[in-house]
């Protein structure tokens, strides 16, 4: 790649913060560069630089563009020994509680959501528990909203739901028709889907569980050490927070607040102080 096309990039980056506030100045570069010329090439423009001068002028380009930019590859009990982690580790320290906060952050169309919440009905917790489900793609948030999957991905999702230690058939929670499958109102009636970025936004609520997996992995080390500092501020004393399992806070300046609490599923317990 030239060297004009990564100033392209840095400048289309720069109008998407000056023009609608999403910033993906700091995310990991490589990845952006891949994704933008994907971008360029499948929306037809002829440069970077011409699809700047879209964006700018006409927001309808704007989810277009997010499409690219972020990534939205989910699954429902996505590595199930986190999970599993989660259901035989981090629950019976929830269980102390009388109410719950839990945050999703990059909960992209919803998987994750519903994963956990079936989680915490299964272990008689969901009654108790506020769910927070965060991201910065509306169209994702939509879909998370809506809780409806190809019916082709529903095996892998009970696979996984059974590899987790599920107590009760992934079938109880969804009504199928039509190639696709709604999982049930009841598992989001106490989950606030909300716009939030981990890159300009600030805490919110004091939280006993956050689950950001996959979503650091996209950004730089001073991002991330941002988004970490943000769970730090966000978690009440001795809450969790997990991590995709390629992630980690080995190299964070965050990372003396933290206990490894689960290691290998990148389990972390916010240390008293
Ligand atoms: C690969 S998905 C991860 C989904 C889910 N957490 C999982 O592990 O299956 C990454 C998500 O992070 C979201 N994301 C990217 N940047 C973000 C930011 N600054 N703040 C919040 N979410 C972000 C993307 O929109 C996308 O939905």
């Amino acid at each position: 790649m030239s060297d004009i096309e990564d100033l392209e990039i840095q400048l289309l980056l720069e109008a998407l913060y000056q023009r609608y506030h999403y910033d993906f100045r700091h995310y990991a570069r490589a990845s952006i560069k891949r994704r933008l010329t994907q971008a360029r090439s499948q929306l037809g423009f002829s440069s970077v630089s011409a699809m700047q001068d879209r964006v700018l002028h006409d927001p309808s380009m704007l989810p277009r563009l997010l499409g690219f930019l972020t990534v939205q590859v989910s699954e429902m009990f996505r590595d199930p020994s986190y999970f599993r982690a989660l259901r035989e580790k981090v629950v019976p320290h929830l269980r102390t509680y009388p109410s719950l906060k839990v945050w999703i952050a990059g909960c992209s169309s919803g998987e994750e959501v519903y994963s956990l919440a079936i989680l915490f009905r299964e272990e008689g917790l969901y009654d108790r528990t506020i769910f927070y489900a965060t991201d910065i793609n509306p169209e994702a948030l939509a879909a998370a909203e809506a809780g409806v999957y190809d019916l082709d991905r529903i095996r892998k999702f009970t696979e996984n739901h059974q590899k987790s230690g599920g107590k009760s058939s992934l079938s109880d929670y969804y009504t199928a028709a039509y190639g696709r499958a709604a999982f049930d109102k009841s598992l989001r009636n106490r989950v606030v889907f909300s716009d939030h970025s981990l890159v300009t936004d600030a805490v919110f609520a004091e939280m006993h569980l956050i689950s950001c997996r996959n979503v650091m992995i996209y950004f730089d080390r001073p991002l991330q050490d941002r988004a970490i500092g943000l769970f730090r501020e966000s978690l009440t004393r001795k809450g969790f927070l997990g991590l995709g399992s390629k992630e980690s806070l080995r190299f964070s300046a965050h990372a003396a607040a933290f206990s490894e609490f689960a290691a290998a599923e990148k389990i972390y317990q916010r240390r008293e102080s």
